[in-house]
């Protein structure tokens, strides 16, 4: 017996008793009476609380649960105490819920629900910005009537998603790639996840470009190796011309290797996570070192002026900077011509060391400026290859900087020269007057 049914025969029980005592003491009418008037109230007791229990389940409120006498007190603790349990669920499901829809938010990917008809459930920030859709405005429509693309209509009705689509230019980024992908879920519901592959489709081009690059630049030289070994197997040659072929082979083979140097140095370089050491580089030995180059390479045929101050502080890893500044002197002796100057300097301004190499060169045009560290990139192919440049220089430059987070500005004018000016960051820069005397100035005039 549960404990309604003891209470109500309990207080049964206790009118009954009371009852039957007044029957006997006072008479059947006070018993009867008595019975009758207190069965009357405890109804009418009942039926009050019904309807209090009505309206509170008719619009239930929290911490609205009334509180009664004896049974009615039962009845309302155990009401309170499922609503209490009931909502402790829901808030524990309505964080759930807010955790997940800002993990989803969070994510780099697109997320979109479309119902069994197609229409927007859902969608994150991501998704918005790829399809250039308003997750308030749009929700609920049908979303080939938002996205039109033919290529996205014809996916999303072909029922079969086990490639990605690619689409280019969509939302509201132009020139974007965007990679959408349909799973099938549910009960005929659908999540669209898109993902922006700019920069790997960019990358995978830059890729397939440089490969095709490389295999171009080793071919040239290839073929002409291979021209040559055949003429000095297949036909009599005389003593002087197998010396002049053989001479002719070694350029190319030679060619080949700075190719291939190069290119390893390009790959130490990307693949060197350790940013260079901060220790001080000796400007006057590295100034030293970039003259001698000049005057070697340019056998008396420009004047060459250094202005080094060497009480300048460069830091940074000396080998990575020799080869980058000597890139920058090399191209300004190769592509200045006979007699014209070339000036090198190192100077402490504004709180950065800034290495400059002007020239009276060639000169590069603007469009080419930009374009310049890209790799095997030249202005002039047969020029540079006359000169033995393999166009990967300036390439192997900018990724010298960029490990020391120096910027490289280049200012050229067509037939009257060029400044490759390098501005090292002030945590790579420095004065120290007393510490070294100035590199003499070392100025040179073509012969
Ligand atoms: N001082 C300059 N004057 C005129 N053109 C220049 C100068 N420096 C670079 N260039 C142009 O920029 C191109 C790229 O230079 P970069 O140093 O990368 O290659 P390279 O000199 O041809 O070959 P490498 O340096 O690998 O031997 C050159 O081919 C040349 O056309
Ligand atoms: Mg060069």
């Amino acid at each position: 017996m549960n404990v309604i049914w003891a209470r109500s025969a309990a207080i049964l029980v206790c009118l009954a008793i009371i009852g039957a005592s007044l029957y006997v003491t006072a008479g059947p009418i006070s018993g009867l009476l008595f019975l009758c008037v207190s069965l009357f109230l405890l109804l009418g007791y009942y039926l009050f609380q019904i309807n209090r229990l009505w309206k509170v389940l008719d619009a239930p409120a929290y911490g609205a649960i009334p509180s009664a006498l004896g049974l009615w007190g039962e009845v309302y603790y155990r009401l309170h105490r499922l609503v209490k349990r009931w909502r402790t669920q829901v808030l524990q499901v309505e964080q759930q819920h807010t955790r997940f829809i800002q993990a989803i938010q969070a994510s780099p990917y697109g997320v979109l629900m479309l119902d069994d008809a197609d229409q927007i459930e859902w969608c994150n920030g991501v998704a918005e910005q790829h399809f250039g859709l308003n997750a308030r405005r749009d929700v609920r429509q049908r979303i080939t009537h938002l996205i039109r693309r033919p290529e996205f209509v014809n996916y999303l009705t072909r029922e079969r998603y086990d490639e990605p689509l690619i689409m280019r230019d969509m939302g509201e980024h132009k020139r974007s790639i965007t990679s959408v992908q349909i799973l099938p879920y549910g009960e005929n519901r659908k999540l669209v996840l898109t993902q922006d592959i700019t920069k790997v489709e960019s990358t995978e081009a830059m890729r397939r470009d440089f490969v095709a690059n490389v295999s171009h630049e080793l071919k040239t030289p290839l073929t002409v190796l291979t021209g040559f070994l055949e003429t000095v197997r297949d036909l009599p040659v005389t003593e002087d011309d197998r010396k002049r072929y053989v001479d002719m082979m070694l350029v190319q083979s030679m060619r080949m290797q700075r190719i291939v140097e190069d290119l390893l140095a390009l790959a130490k370089l990307e693949s060197d996570v350790q940013p260079p050491p901060l220790e001080r580089v000796n400007v006057g030995a590295l100034a030293a070192h970039l003259v001698h180059d000049a005057e070697a390479l340019s056998q008396d045929r420009h004047q060459i002026q250094a202005e080094i101050d060497a009480s300048v502080v460069l830091r940074g890893a000396e080998s990575e900077l020799l080869s980058a500044l000597g890139n920058l002197v090399s191209n300004a002796v190769r592509y200045t011509p006979d007699g014209g100057r070339i000036a090198i300097r190192l100077t402490y301004t504004d709180g950065h060391s800034v290495f400059s190499v002007s020239d009276t060169g060639l000169g590069i045009a603007p469009e080419h400026i930009p374009r310049l560290t890209e790799r095997f990139y030249r202005v002039d192919r047969s020029r540079s290859r006359d000169t033995g440049g393999t166009g990967l220089g300036l390439a192997i430059v900018k990724h010298v900087l960029s490990r020391h987070h120096a910027d490289m500005r280049v200012t050229s004018e067509v037939g009257r020269g060029s400044t490759f000016r390098i501005i090292f960051p002030t945590d790579r820069s420095g004065y120290e007057p007393d510490v070294a005397p100035n590199y003499p100035d070392r100025t040179r005039h073509a012969a």
